[in-house]
């Protein structure tokens, strides 16, 4: 079977590499501005032809390459899991100015968080050559909540207590989103204290 990515593959792999290039630069522009790295460690992937797939079927979209690149806008992603709450605003202020992209849609799930507790800022980002990139920007504490929370997804031996689990994850959710604030507190209480010295 053909690839669903038809002859793109090339060009959305150039994508995915000149912002993965893009966002190293700005984690060294914030690390020499503001003395720590932004970046606790950042993720890039090509979407699978099988998850694509699934996607296109999920969604009622038909399995071509249209669907693929200019209905879903994730099939070129990238994570990226940063160690303080304001590093990740920073990140997608720089992101709005990036040379070569047009940000197409913002969404801040930081904010208002989705009902079942996930956080997490999504950028999607348009490229000259009119692919599309999803960006995910989130705290070291987001991606964890979010890793566990895909986990326990896809096991299917909880039923009798949906419920309960529900309002589990979604207190863990809300108590890592309120470590996330001390730390941020800390951090300014540090970073401010010897600023000022
Ligand atoms: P898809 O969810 O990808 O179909 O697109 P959408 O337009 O609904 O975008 P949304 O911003 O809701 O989610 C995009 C991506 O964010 C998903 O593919 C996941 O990677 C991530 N995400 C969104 N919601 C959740 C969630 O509840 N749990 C986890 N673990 N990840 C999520
Ligand atoms: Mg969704």
């Amino acid at each position: 079977m053909e690839s669903i990515y038809a002859d793109r593959l090339p060009e959305m792999q150039g994508v995915l590499e000149d912002l993965s290039a893009q966002v190293e630069a700005l984690r060294t522009q914030m690390r020499e501005k503001n003395g720590l790295d932004p970046v606790e460690h950042c993720l890039a992937r090509i979407k699978s032809e099988e998850s694509m797939r699934e996607k296109c079927r999920r969604d009622n979209l038909p399995e071509t390459t249209h669907s693929a690149l200019a209905v879903i806008h994730d099939a070129i992603g990238l994570r990226v899991v940063c160690a303080f709450l304001n590093d990740v605003y920073e990140i997608a202020e720089r992101l709005r100015t990036l040379p070569g992209y047009t940000v197409v849609n913002e969404k801040d799930y930081i904010r208002a968080a989705k009902p079942n507790g996930y956080r997490s800022y999504h950028m999607i980002l348009q490229s000259e050559n009119g692919l599309f990139a999803e960006i995910q920007l989130r705290t070291i504490s987001m991606d964890t909540w979010a890793a566990l929370e895909h986990h326990l997804k896809y096991k299917k031996s909880v039923d009798g207590n949906t419920a309960l689990l529900v309002a589990e994850l979604k207190r863990c959710a809300e108590e890592l989103a309120s470590t996330d604030v001390s730390m941020q507190t800390l951090k300014d209480m540090i970073f401010d204290g010897r600023n000022t010295q």
